[in-house]
């Protein structure tokens, strides 16, 4: 059995539809939602049986804690302390693909915060999401709304492909903007620290704050979601990087049989050897904003397409959201 997908127009959402999710959310359902970034998994997040289907329709590991969503910055208040610092970039990046980790007033369930003491929150400004979330009038725990370790979905039908029956509503707003997550940045101490890179740029906040923003190295200061394998797709993805591999995987194969995929901003290099990845099996990308926005969605065509291998460009630099699609695809290629 599949879910229910309902179409959204995501500049001019339909008040009845919005209000058929909202009160979905509000009974302790899932409801699949557009943001401007990827698709989230929504449920209330202050409900714990709520947010522990998300946990259950994902798979997803209990220790990684879960992003609360609002509509507006001042219904933060009540879940967390919202340091002169924070409310600073409120103002400035939200609505907007930030995240910020602030302390919890332990009001907001340990299944959501994974048992932290503190709680990651975020104001996104897809259209159709904001009137979801206010009509919803709780705070809305959202992860990506991929199965735990897949490409996240950045169009309603990755959603059905991932989740299936398991989500009481998929809202269909078409393909979303960024393509990446948000950018989740820790704000409880001194410093301001990177816990993921995403959709809003380390630059971008350094230049507007006028503060350093610190690259989270050690385990320790990373975001619990970090330390896993992720976006990975089913068939195999080598950086181009390592080059070395894929011509040795396309020579292994022998007759030539074995559909090999390029994803990046130009044409694969010759060094790559002529002809390995297949000409049907190649996207290339204008700009690196979007090779982000199409990162997801080709792994996964991809894999519909029948590709055995999947060489991925790998970005010239860390700068923009080039850092962020380093880090996905760094993820996307780990091995288990
Ligand atoms: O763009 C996004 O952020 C999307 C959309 C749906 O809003 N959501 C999303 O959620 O990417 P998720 O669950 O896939 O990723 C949330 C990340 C994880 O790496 C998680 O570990 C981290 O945020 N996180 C959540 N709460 C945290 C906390 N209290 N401290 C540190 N990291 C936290
Ligand atoms: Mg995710």
């Amino acid at each position: 059995m599949s879910s229910r997908i309902l179409r959204v127009d995501p500049w001019n959402p339909a008040p009845e539809t919005i209000e058929e999710a909202a009160a979905i959310l509000r009974f302790g359902g899932l409801v699949a939602f557009p943001t401007e970034t990827v698709y989230g998994l929504g449920a209330d997040g202050l409900d714990p049986r709520a947010a522990a289907k998300i946990f259950a329709a994902k798979g997803r590991p209990a220790d990684n804690p879960l992003i609360l969503h609002f509509a507006a910055p001042e219904a933060v208040d009540d879940v967390a302390r919202v340091s002169p610092n924070a409310r600073r970039l409120m103002e400035l990046f939200w609505p907007g693909p930030l995240t910020l980790v602030l302390p919890s007033r332990g009001t907001v369930p340990s299944e959501v915060t994974a048992g932290l003491d503190t709680v990651a929150v975020r104001m996104p400004s897809h259209p159709a999401a904001l009137a979801l979330l206010a009509g919803a009038g709780v705070p809305v725990a959202a992860p990506s709304a991929n199965s735990s370790g897949r490409p996240s979905p950045t169009d309603a039908s990755a959603v059905a492909d991932d989740l299936g029956d398991a989500v009481d509503l998929i809202l269909d707003g078409g393909p979303t903007s960024v393509g990446v997550e948000s950018t989740v940045l820790d704000v409880t101490g001194e410093h301001l620290v990177l816990l993921r890179p995403g959709g809003c740029s380390v630059e971008e906040i350094e230049t507007r704050t006028g503060a350093e923003v610190l690259l989270s190295g050690g385990a320790a200061h990373r975001s619990p979601g970090t330390r896993y394998r992720h976006y990975a797709p089913r068939v195999p993805l080598l950086l181009d990087s390592d080059a070395g591999r894929i011509v040795r995987a396309a020579r292994e194969s022998g007759t030539g049989e074995r559909r090999i995929a390029w994803v990046g901003m130009h044409a694969p290099e010759t060094s790559l050897g002529e002809g390995i990845a297949h000409p049907e099996l190649r996207i290339v990308f204008d700009s690196p904003e979007n090779y982000a926005r199409g990162l997801f969605h080709a792994l996964r065509a991809f894999e519909e397409e029948g590709a055995d291998l999947i060489a991925a460009q790998w970005p010239s630099s860390d700068a923009g959201i080039m850092r962020a699609l380093r880090d996905r695809l760094t993820r996307a290629s780990m091995k288990e």
